[in-house]
């Protein structure tokens, strides 16, 4: 039963923390790599470099640096570093944002900003973008009033520039490139987008919140990526999460821009009310200085050297697991996937029942409802679990065969 009232009497943190840890007693087992996203475990010496980073900075207020310049020295080289890693030249700019979705909305708002200054936003302004992005376009955009247009594809994003540029007009203010796609873990074709987008004067924004951080270290281990980020001309704006293949604690991404002026439009800048100025530059007030500080620490930790060992661990395992999954009868990839997450099908039994089998076998399951399939985000904590997950996955789908069994579940929620 959930409290209804904040009790009478304080409790001492020791009892406190029992009590936490039972509560967490159903929680997925994320360290043994049961969990197929949410986590992005690199092991408990960057988990304590993480916890500690925050704890030492946790009180402290990133909205004003002012206060805390050692914040403000921190967050620039967390910019400095990404904007390096990202491609950006000399006019790139960015900020640190809470999350993915933050990052996204800001840009969204900057592309919009930029859209009336050039005098074209109107009723009718949308984004136009392949169905596999993130829904943070369209929660952006309905709280910005635009609309938006998703395009059908398959799942490599195939003809997705010469959807583009059928489908886009006048009124088509913005376009989007997944770095990969959360849907698919496919890589959208960037530069062909952004040779549309440059053409018609559309801001692209390439969305590397899963890929940011991990994408730059696989080309160092000799991946045969294109260019897909600020290198590309054409591309304005780009989000990559800290959280994720940066590998760092929750509450951490940034979003840059190819140009600091397209940075600033981000600004809010208000002056009407007695305190005076009050000026942020994200869409939050407050911020914890313990996330930024948790970044800094974890980047210094790991450095190149550090970053590239996960990212091949990364890759051998996704490989691997591709691998061994493409052996199932019947069993196949959905589009070309080169980071670090997988999407797969079948096109003999019904994938919905044999994760309803993998579920009972105690693994969480991430489920993709168009096609029907499963996905999974591979972090270094999945290296270990390969052979008994496969091992599942065939066990289950001859239970599933054997029997005719349908899925108890059709439905599917993202988080
Ligand atoms: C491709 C992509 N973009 C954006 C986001 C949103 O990130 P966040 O959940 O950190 O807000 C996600 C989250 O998984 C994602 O996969």
């Amino acid at each position: 039963m959930p409290s209804r009232a904040l009790p009478e009497q304080g409790t001492d943190w020791n009892a406190l923390r029992e009590q936490m840890l039972t509560m967490r007693i159903d929680d997925i087992d994320w360290r043994a790599g049961r969990t197929p996203l949410h986590i992005y475990f690199a092991g408990d010496e960057v988990l304590k470099v993480a916890r500690e980073a925050y704890g030492m900075f946790m009180s402290e207020n990133a909205l004003a640096p002012a206060a805390f310049p050692s914040l403000r020295q921190m967050e620039q080289d967390v910019l400095g570093i990404a904007i390096d890693l990202l491609g950006g030249g000399v006019h790139a700019a960015g900020s640190f944002t809470s999350g993915g979705t933050e990052s996204i909305i800001l840009a969204v708002r900057s592309a919009a900003k930029w859209f009336a200054d050039v005098g074209r936003l109107s009723s009718r302004s949308h984004l136009l973008i392949p169905e596999s992005a993130h829904p943070a376009f369209d929660k952006a955009s309905e709280l910005l009033g635009l609309s938006v247009r998703r395009y059908p594809i398959d799942a490599s994003c195939r003809g997705c520039a010469t959807r583009l540029s059928e489908q886009l007009d006048a009124d088509t203010m913005m376009t989007v490139a997944s770095v990969p796609c959360l849907p698919f873990g496919t890589v959208d074709p960037v530069a062909e987008i952004a040779e549309i987008t440059r053409r018609h004067d559309i801001w692209l924004h390439v969305d590397a919140c899963i890929g940011g951080f991990l994408a730059p270290f696989a080309k160092m281990l000799g991946s045969d990526l294109a260019d897909w980020d600020l290198r590309v001309p054409g591309v304005r704006s780009l989000s990559a999460d800290l959280h994720k293949y940066g590998y760092t604690a929750k509450g951490a991404s940034v979003v840059l821009y190819a140009n600091v002026d397209d940075r600033n439009r981000q600004f809010f800048d208000f002056d009407e009310w007695p305190k005076g100025r009050y000026l942020t530059e994200t869409l939050t007030g407050t911020r914890s200085g313990g996330a930024v500080a948790a970044a800094w620490a974890v980047m210094h930790h790991l450095g190149t050297n550090g970053y590239k060992t996960l990212a091949r661990r990364v890759i051998d395992t996704r490989a691997r697991l591709q691998r061994e999954i493409a052996l199932i009868p019947g069993f196949h990839l959905l589009g070309v996937q080169p980071l670090g997450l997988l999407a797969f099908t079948s096109s003999h039994v019904d994938i919905f029942a044999v994760a309803d089998q993998m579920e009972d076998k105690g693994w969480y399951i991430s489920r993709v409802g168009r096609p029907p399939a499963l996905q999974m985000t591979v972090t270094p904590a999945h290296e270990g679990i390969v052979d008994a997950y496969v091992r599942d996955l065939r066990e289950s789908v001859q239970f599933v065969t054997d029997r005719g069994i349908a899925s108890r579940n059709r439905s599917v929620v993202t988080y």
